[in-house]
């Protein structure tokens, strides 16, 4: 991964967000209670246009930091099977097909099955979660996402007492994603949990952000979030979640194993081999800003680490 030096445009001098939005819509895929004010747009205008959600309840996991502009987060991002750059994603990925789409929830359960983007939809109350995401790049960002806690999803399948971890895996195809054979790292992207981890309230299973689905550069039409972890295990637009006995692989600790751990955790006293973590930059700010133990979640998730040695388990 690269780090960005560059100054980001203040977002008062960005583009109006209308000007922008040209995505691919899964709006068939939803029920009516999903769909809003888009309903009222032409249907050519439809066809690119996000799908709003309404009535999401207000999370009291959220931080009440100042939110990025929804160009800083849909214009800078990583998704390597769309481009190395932090730019190439928002274009690239523009014509992403994201339904219909299927996400198979299998492995270790008593109950595998496959749902849809609308099953997932309705399978729990969709929550506004404000978060800090920080990247393992020492770049940093505070999203509106909405979503749910994936432990919703894995209570529905019923792990068995075989699970252990959860592994994750992102669609993959070269015919739609033809920048990914420059990738320089193994795909498909996967991740994994350990399966306390997963089922930890804050671990969020994400189907948008500002209030719409996620344009597909953001990880289209459902992805993870793990705000106390760096960015990489925030895997985007899942096919597959597997309950497992033992430690998956993870693409980037695959990829480089002393640079990237399986673990993860947000670490200003762990630096990586080539660069500080104990600070970062949020997008759109010129000054560096400490990084918080946890990516400042510790109060929730300390205990899931008691006893562990951070720096040997990076
Ligand atoms: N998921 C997939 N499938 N492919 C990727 O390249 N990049 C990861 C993560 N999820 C990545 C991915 C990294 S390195 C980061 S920092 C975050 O996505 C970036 O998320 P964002 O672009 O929404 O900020």
């Amino acid at each position: 991964m690269l780090i960005k030096t560059t100054i980001e445009i203040p977002s008062s001098e960005v583009t109006p967000k209308s000007l922008y939005l040209n995505r691919r819509s899964f709006l068939t895929a939803l029920p009516p209670a999903f769909l809003g004010a888009h309903e009222l747009l032409s249907p050519t205008a439809r066809a690119n246009a996000a799908v709003k959600f309404g009535d999401l309840i207000k999370s009291p996991l959220s931080t009440t930091e100042k939110q990025n502009s929804f160009k800083d987060v849909s214009t800078y991002n990583n998704f390597y099977e769309f481009g190395t750059s932090k730019e190439q994603p928002a274009q690239l990925a523009k014509n992403f097909k994201t339904s219909p789409w299927v996400v198979s929830v299998e492995g270790e359960v008593a109950k595998p099955r496959k749902f849809s983007v609308d099953e997932l939809l309705k399978l729990a109350p969709l929550e506004e979660r404000i978060y800090r995401h920080r990247c393992v790049e020492a770049w940093s960002i505070v999203v509106p996402w909405i979503g749910y806690s994936l432990s919703a999803l894995l209570k529905k399948v019923e792990p068995t007492s075989k699970a252990k971890f959860v592994y994750f895996e992102t669609y993959y195809d070269l015919k739609e994603m033809p920048e990914a054979k420059n990738a320089g790292i193994p795909l498909p992207y996967v991740e994994g949990l350990r399966l306390d981890e997963a089922m930890h309230p804050l671990a969020l299973l994400t189907m948008g952000m500002y209030g719409e689905s996620l344009p597909p550069q953001d990880g289209a039409p459902v992805r993870l979030i793990v705000p106390w972890k760096y960015g990489f295990k925030s895997i985007k637009s899942l096919v597959k979640i597997r309950l497992v006995s033992s430690q998956p692989l993870n693409t980037w600790n695959a990829s480089n194993s002393k640079e990237y751990g399986f673990y993860s955790n947000v670490n200003p006293q762990v630096d990586h081999p080539r660069w500080t973590q104990a600070n970062e930059r949020r997008l759109g700010e010129l000054r560096r800003r400490p990084t918080l133990m946890f990516n400042g979640y510790a109060d929730q998730v300390a205990s899931l680490y008691s006893g562990m040695d951070l720096k040997k388990n990076f």
